[in-house]
């Protein structure tokens, strides 16, 4: 499992993931490649790839956010 506090919401960089070792194709939410089950939120979702009822449960980590204090996913 990973935390991602709020002072640094971003979850991945968009050159290689620094803070979780997740596979990237695209790194622009679209190809779903980082789709990444979330056990704790909020997330902010900004991809293409996910439902509404998908997001309930999972996240595109490439372009994803943390909107609370932290946001544990399950990996
Ligand atoms: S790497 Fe393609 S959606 Fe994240």
């Amino acid at each position: 499992m990973l935390a991602a506090v709020a002072h640094q919401p971003q979850l991945g960089d968009r050159k290689g993931f620094p803070i979780a070792d997740i596979s990237v194709s695209c790194a622009g939410g679209i190809c779903g490649a980082c789709r990444t089950r979330w056990i704790e939120g909020p997330p902010i979702h900004r991809d293409r790839a996910l439902s509404p009822q998908e997001r309930a449960h999972e996240g595109i980590v490439c372009v994803a956010e943390c909107a609370g204090s932290r946001l544990v996913l399950d990996l």
